[in-house]
This record gives C-alpha cells, sequence and structure tokens, in this order.
C-alpha cells in the first residue's frame, strides 16, 4: 500500500520504519526540515534499539522517504496516518493543535478518497473534531474517513513491540475503513485484532495508559508502607503479580512514572472524564502518589549526606526510562533542580539522553555532565540513580566504592539487593525495602 504519515517524532519514525519493513511505500512528513534532512541521509533522530539498520535499509530499498513537503505524502498515499505530538496543555488537557494543523492541511489537499488514521494518542472524540475541520473546510461532499489505530510501543523495545504486537485495535465507523485497515494488518500479524468504533478504540489507548500508571502508583502505595512494617516490597511485588489477574509488569516499585505518555495521558484523562461528569477522584490519587515520588527519594538522599552544599552528588540516568534518549516527563526533570538548588555539586551521566538533558539545564561551576557512571562516582559522596539503565546493573562496585568519598547508594529503582549492597560496603537506600544505613538516629518519619 501507498502511506502517508505526518509526524516522525518518537512515534512516527517507528511507525514509518516499521511499516516500510513490512512493505508498504512510505511517505513521511516532518514540518522540522533538520528532522527530514537527517532523516533522509539514514541518520536516526531518536535513540531506539534496532531503528538505525531498518531505517537505512528500507532508505536503500526506496520503500521509505521523508519530506517537509505534506502534498508529497497527502496525494501519493491511500491512507495517512497521523502521529504528531499531543503534549499537555497547562490545565492539563491534551493539546491538540498539531492534530488540528494536520486535519487543516490535509483538507487543503484532498483529491479523492483517503483514510486518516489517528495513531496519536487523543481523548475521546477528537476524530469528530477533525471529520468536521475536514468537511468544513474541504466541503461536505468530499470522500474520506476517520479511523483510529491508537500505537502501543514503549520506548526502549519500540520497533519489536511495534513487529511483534500484542495487540491491534482498529476503531472505524465505515465498512470501507475497516476493511483497508484490516488489509494492512492481517497479512503481517497474527496476534488479537479488536476491531471497533473510533471512540471506543481512542479510548481504549487513554484507559490503557491510565490503568498503567495506577499500577505504578499502587506499588509505590505499598511501598511506603512496606518501609513502614520493615518489610520488602519486592517480595510483596512478587506475590501479588504472580496471580494472573494481577501480572507482574509495572509492579516495580520506584520513583514512579514518567515519560511522553503516561503523565499526559492520565491528565487528559482526568480532564475529559472531569468534564463529563465522572469522578475522578481516583486518577487524581494516581498522580498524587507520582508526583510525591520525587519527595520520597530527595529524603532519602538528605538523610544519607545531611547537608548537601558542596556535597558532591554523581547522578545515575536522566531519561525517563532505559534504552531511550526521552528525557519527557522524566524524574531527573524533578530531582535534578532540587538537588542543584541545594547547593550539591552534582556530576550527571546517562549513556543516551545527556545531549536532551543540557538543553533544559546546560552545565555550570556545580553541574556537569560526565562520560562513564565511574566519572560520576569519582569522588562523590553519594551516587543517586535515577533510571533503571542495565548499564548500571553491570558496574564494578568494588571500583565504585575505591572511586568514592564515601560509599553511599540512594537508588531510586531498586536496582540491587540491599544484603549484596551492605556486603560490598555500601550504605544503601532504595524504596520499599529496608536501607542499609550507618545513620546514628533512629529513623523519624515526616507525618
Ligand atoms: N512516544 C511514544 O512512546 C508513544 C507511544 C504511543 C503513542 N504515542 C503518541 O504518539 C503521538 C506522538 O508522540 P511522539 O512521542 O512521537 O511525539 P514527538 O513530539 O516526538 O513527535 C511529533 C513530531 O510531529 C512533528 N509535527 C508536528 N506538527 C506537524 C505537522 N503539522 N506536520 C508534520 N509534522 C508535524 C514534529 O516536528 C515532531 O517531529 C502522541 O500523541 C503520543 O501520545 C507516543
Amino acid at each position: 500500500m501507498r502511506l502517508g504519515l505526518f509526524g516522525t517524532g518518537y512515534a512516527g519514525l517507528v511507525t514509518s520504519v516499521c511499516l516500510a519493513q513490512l512493505g508498504h511505500t512510505v511517505t513521511a512528513i516532518d514540518k522540522n526540515p533538520d528532522i527530514v534532512a537527517r532523516l533522509s541521509d539514514g541518520v536516526p533522530t531518536i535513540h531506539e534499539p534496532g531503528l538505525e539498520e531498518l531505517l537505512t535499509s528500507n532508505l536503500e530499498a526506496d520503500r521509505l522517504s521523508f519530506t517537509t513537503k505534506a502534498e508529497d505524502a497527502v496525494c501519493a498515499s491511500d491512507m495517512i496516518f497521523v502521529c504528531v505530538g499531543t503534549p499537555p496543555r497547562s490545565d492539563g488537557h491534551a493539546d491538540l493543535s498539531q492534530v488540528e494543523e494536520v486535519a487543516r492541511t490535509i483538507a487543503s489537499m484532498l483529491d479523492g478518497y483517503k483514510l486518516i488514521v489517528e495513531k496519536s494518542t487523543v481523548p475521546a472524540r477528537t476524530a469528530h473534531w477533525i471529520d468536521w475541520t475536514i468537511r468544513r473546510l474541504a466541503g461536505r461532499e468530499r470522500e474520506f474517513d476517520i479511523a483510529s489505530n491508537p500505537e502501543f510501543l514503549r520506548e526502549g523495545s519500540a520497533v519489536r513491540d511495534f513487529l511483534h504486537p500484542d495487540r491491534i485495535v482498529i476503531g472505524a465507523d465505515s465498512e470501507r475503513a475497516r476493511s483497508l485497515l484490516l488489509d494492512l494488518y492481517q497479512s503481517s500479524f497474527d496476534c488479537p485484532i479488536i476491531v471497533t468504533s473510533v471512540t471506543t478504540a481512542e479510548l481504549i489507548k487513554q484507559a490503557a495508559n491510565a490503568f498503567l500508571a495506577t499500577k505504578i502508583s499502587f506499588i509505590n502505595l505499598v511501598s511506603d508502607l512496606c518501609e513502614k512494617l520493615d518489610v520488602d516490597v519486592t517480595t510483596v511485588a512478587k506475590g501479588i503479580g504472580l496471580d494472573p489477574r494481577i501480572g507482574r509488569d509495572f509492579l516495580n516499585a520506584g520513583l514512579g512514572f514518567g515519560g511522553s505518555c503516561l503523565p499526559k495521558d492520565v491528565s487528559a484523562l482526568i480532564r475529559v472524564a472531569g468534564s463529563s461528569g465522572v469522578d475522578v477522584g481516583m486518577l487524581k490519587e494516581v498522580e498524587r502518589i507520582n508526583v510525591a515520588r520525587i519527595d520520597r527519594l530527595l529524603g532519602k538522599v538528605e538523610r544519607a549526606l545531611w547537608v548537601l552544599p558542596q556535597k558532591v552528588i554523581g547522578v545515575l540516568g536522566v531519561s525517563f526510562k532505559p534504552d531511550t534518549d526521552d528525557i519527557r516527563g522524566a524524574p531527573s526533570l524533578g530531582v535534578i533542580p532540587r538537588l542543584h538548588s541545594t547547593g550539591a555539586i552534582l556530576r550527571v551521566y546517562d549513556p543516551a539522553a545527556v545531549r536532551n538533558f543540557e538543553r533544559f539545564h546546560p552545565p555550570d561551576d556545580r553541574l556537569s555532565y560526565v562520560a562513564s557512571a565511574y566519572d560520576a562516582a569519582r569522588d562523590a559522596h553519594a551516587l543517586v540513580i535515577l533510571t533503571d539503565w542495565n548499564e548500571f546493573r553491570s558496574l564494578d562496585f568494588g571500583r565504585i566504592r575505591t572511586l568514592m568519598r564515601t560509599p553511599v547508594v540512594v537508588d531510586g529503582r531498586n536496582l540491587f539487593e540491599p544484603s549484596q549492597m551492605q556486603a560490598a560496603g555500601f550504605e544503601y537506600y532504595s524504596l520499599g525495602r529496608g536501607d542499609v544505613s550507618l545513620h546514628p538516629e533512629p529513623r523519624r518519619e515526616r507525618t
């Protein structure tokens, strides 16, 4: 099939590369000329395992091209995917201005039947607004359909997730749209395909993300209770998660959820449900618990180091999760400025995301970006772990101990066994498990 796609960010780039890999001819548009130039040269604009190989091979096979000119894609395609951003507005609603802009662009170029497919995560009923926008501008007689085909890929494993989905959701209100999307997917995938209405598909995506966020906040609430009861949250999570009705994924206590999707999608669902008169108290608690994780971690840092000005702190990880350079919604955006404001000296390391973080927080006399975890540990009074990169799991902690001024680790991701860190000679603070601390005072929790 000839496919067009608007927006080559994290979701759109993976989608366009993978659709080309499935044998379709994809023309992807981005309004950012730098992104288009780099992608046309085969240079990935995001860090995503497996992406570069597929990008170059599909460019060489002439199945994939990038352009800033919308007409190149709209006129040449039967189906147009909308993958532009839907970031949060300051009032918590999804900002749909990029989606509206695409609708207006398509309306000005309609030259025959097109299927316009929402892949961006949008509030329920957004398709109605797109339909209305296009009809108003292009005329009621124009032939097109709007469908919803939400994307469930996860950054860090996005290529694998796209090519091996656990389900595909197709929201279509016309037979023509349904059969076009079924043709696209049925020949390539044997996973369950849920065919439903457009509004249902839109809601499935937002509800899925809200549920995942709820699971994370739930285990973090249990984690706080575990600390009071001297119980290890990891064991509790295992005991809960082996129940197949619950499942083990997303039951890792720690710094909470971040990224460009979960926080904004919970927030948008709260606004949509709230304005429909539905009680959204539960989702507000999910948000509140998540935001409080930052205070929880900073409390541990203070307890571990007491006076913070001029203390050297190595920070490991700024991306919101491992295997990505994405820092949107990352806990590091909350933790690092607050540590910096205490007067501490910060040495920050991340395997992929420093370039993005530097734009937000340029280096200064108390904040530097270093080339390895060992450099972050050198002369440090404490190491603070913010992202669960695999690389951190396999660090040589014997070497780290000799590099550090005081062997203190504050682990926001519960990467290590407290007993092993104690045996390795560290004071070790984590979340929801007993702290290994030489602190002279008994712990007094704030009430
Ligand atoms: N990032 C993820 O892991 C993920 C997963 C599933 C769904 N989603 C959803 O996909 C959507 C996109 O997310 P993202 O993370 O890729 O966003 P992003 O901000 O990384 O990318 C958006 C891209 O769209 C481009 N753009 C904006 N307006 C345009 C226009 N009028 N014409 C052409 N290009 C335009 C921007 O230049 C940018 O490159 C969001 O709704 C998000 O919720 C994201």
